[in-house]
């Protein structure tokens, strides 16, 4: 039974703000924010509410939430303990460095983003079981409300709608059998999707645990899917898997102690090495978005994602020198090469593409009352992943493997260009961008973040926290002014539409190749203060919602 305030499926609100003392939820919708907090508010933590929002947001959230893909959690534990888990989507032991080339070598990033062949093995539901350790309600109450709402259905918004009719022609193209997500008339705002397929999966999960999808009736009728589309993923792909806990990446900015992902997270590594590049700069007098600030921070953009496209992969795999590229020494042997006022160039190597706006990757973000926090980013890759069903599972396969390194030197589809650390190997884990972040002052929660976003992940993060911190902006401020990305390649500057028109003047004058783009993430943020109350937003930019009390 759904308490008396709880949302309606069919007739739900968006809210943008809450603040309280009990607990908090903000996600990418509504509804998946509101099973985060009917958890809490039946005894469980932020651990049970993370798991119920990233179990509902696989069935409002198609096109990013999911449980055929994978992700990332940070958890704080009251009782001090910070903790980073891994689960990550991984290459198919059949997969292999060239298996997206064709007969002349050229990279088919076709097969890299769409369909059977673009999709690693799923890890959400291997990292939900792991996070169970630390949950409190039996995982039956957790997975109801994402079981509901794919058998009863929910009433679906306007981006959602858009989203279904943009991609049909691919969801027409990609599956060997009828989905959910596609009908004769177009659909609109306010429609109601069913997904009992997707239902049923939910209940073999919920009845066999984490069987209930790697082995089984589920694993059967994915690897079913794969032969009918010529997929990679075996059985023994499925039973192979597992979420790994990673020690966490954790550095010191001006009093607070940061804790985010480590690889395969990039943001890991580029994080910190931004923000220790930051720490060497006055960045608060120069103030919010002054030319001295956004030339500043684009160039410690650049100057790290220049090494990410080096040195960044699955450190099970490639031995990534993340001590040295996080060094004091390392960082002013890079800062060297800054020029105040002028812009730097990356024209020696050959440019990718423009990074795409529709990058679904999403985030959220759980507090409970006893100062428990999770921040989790999780994926399909591009928004509904591979576009490929899995047929009477009624769930959407990821095309994670297009963040490999398909080729050394060709861009990705965000732009982001790789080599040898991030080339495909059997069982070997994508680099990711995806930075959920949490940040304690005197060892008390302060700030819980995140955004999706592709490579502008890392980026957003590294502005959300310079905005609070340096700049003192509000946290509605700090998730909602225009925000910026710089890549190293292609060299260019990325901008919201939002983004002053005189900023973007001034910048261009620098020198710098100034690019207007769509929305730059969904950043979702809670802030805590040392007596428990908290404020959280939910990104202006999509439906993000806060539920808390
Ligand atoms: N698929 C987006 C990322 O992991 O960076």
């Amino acid at each position: 039974m759904l308490p008396a305030h709880a949302q309606n499926p069919y007739q739900y609100s968006i809210q943008k703000t809450a603040s309280g003392k009990n607990g908090a939820v903000v996600s990418a919708h509504p509804l998946a924010s509101e099973a985060g907090l009917l958890m809490l508010q039946k005894g469980g933590n932020a651990v049970d509410a993370a798991i119920a929002t990233q179990l509902a947001l696989a069935v409002v959230y198609p096109a990013a939430g999911n449980i055929g893909g994978g992700g990332f959690m940070v958890l704080h534990l009251a009782n001090g303990r910070n903790l980073t888990l891994d689960f990550r989507e991984k290459a198919p032991l059949a997969g292999h460095r060239d298996m997206y080339l064709d007969e002349k070598g050229e990279a088919d990033l076709n097969k890299s983003q769409h369909g059977h062949l673009a999709a690693g093995v799923p890890g959400t539901i291997a990292g939900i079981f792991q996070a169970m350790q630390y949950a409190r309600l039996p995982f039956k109450t957790i997975i109801q409300p994402a079981i509901d709402l794919a058998a009863k259905g929910f009433a679906i918004t306007e981006a959602e709608a858009s989203g279904l009719n943009s991609d049909k022609e691919d969801f027409l193209k990609y599956n060997t059998r009828p989905t959910a997500f596609v009908r004769d008339n177009a659909w609109k705002a306010g429609d109601t999707l069913l997904q009992k397929e997707l239902a049923k999966t939910l209940e073999r999960i919920r009845d066999h645990g984490q069987k209930g999808f790697y082995e089984g009736r589920t694993a059967q009728l994915i690897i079913a899917e794969m032969k009918r589309g010529k997929g990679l993923i075996t059985m023994e792909d499925l039973k192979k898997y597992h979420a790994v806990w990673r020690t966490p990446s954790t550095f010191q900015y001006k009093g607070y102690e940061v804790i985010t992902m480590p690889l395969p997270s990039s943001g890991g590594v580029l994080l910190p090495m931004m923000m220790k590049m930051t720490e060497r700069f006055p960045i608060s007098r120069y103030g919010f978005h002054s030319d001295s600030a956004l030339q500043l921070m684009t160039e410690i953009e650049r100057l790290a994602y220049a090494d990410r496209a080096k040195f960044l992969g699955d450190p099970d795999f490639y031995p990534v020198p993340v001590s040295a590229l996080t060094s004091e020494e390392y960082i002013t042997q890079r800062l060297k090469l800054y020029r105040p006022g002028i812009a730097g160039n990356s024209n020696d190597i050959q440019a990718g593409d423009a990074p795409k706006e529709s990058e679904q990757t999403t985030h959220f973000n759980t507090i409970d009352k006893e100062g428990n926090a999770v921040s989790i980013t999780t994926t399909l890759n591009g928004g509904y992943g591979s576009h490929t069903v899995v047929g009477g599972a009624g769930f959407l396969l990821n095309n994670e493997m297009d963040d490999f390194s398909v080729k050394p030197g060709v861009p990705n589809m965000f732009g982001a260009v790789g080599g040898e650390a991030n080339a495909i190997e059997p069982g070997k884990r994508m680099l990711s961008s995806m930075t959920p972040v949490i940040a304690l002052k005197g060892g008390q929660l302060a700030i819980v973040t995140g955004t999706p976003g592709g490579t502008t992940i890392t980026t957003s993060v590294y502005q959300t926290l310079v905005n609070l911190i340096d700049f003192n902006l509000s946290p509605a401020d700090a998730v909602n002014k225009p925000k910026f990305h710089m890549q190293w390649l292609p060299d260019q500057v990325f901008v919201e539409k939002e983004f002053p028109a005189e900023k973007k003047a001034a910048l261009e004058k620098m020198g710098y190749k100034v690019v207007s783009r769509g929305r730059i993430g969904r950043t979702e943020l809670i802030v805590r203060q040392p007596d428990g109350s908290y404020q959280a937003i939910g990104d202006s930019r999509g439906d993000d919602s806060v539920a808390g009390y």
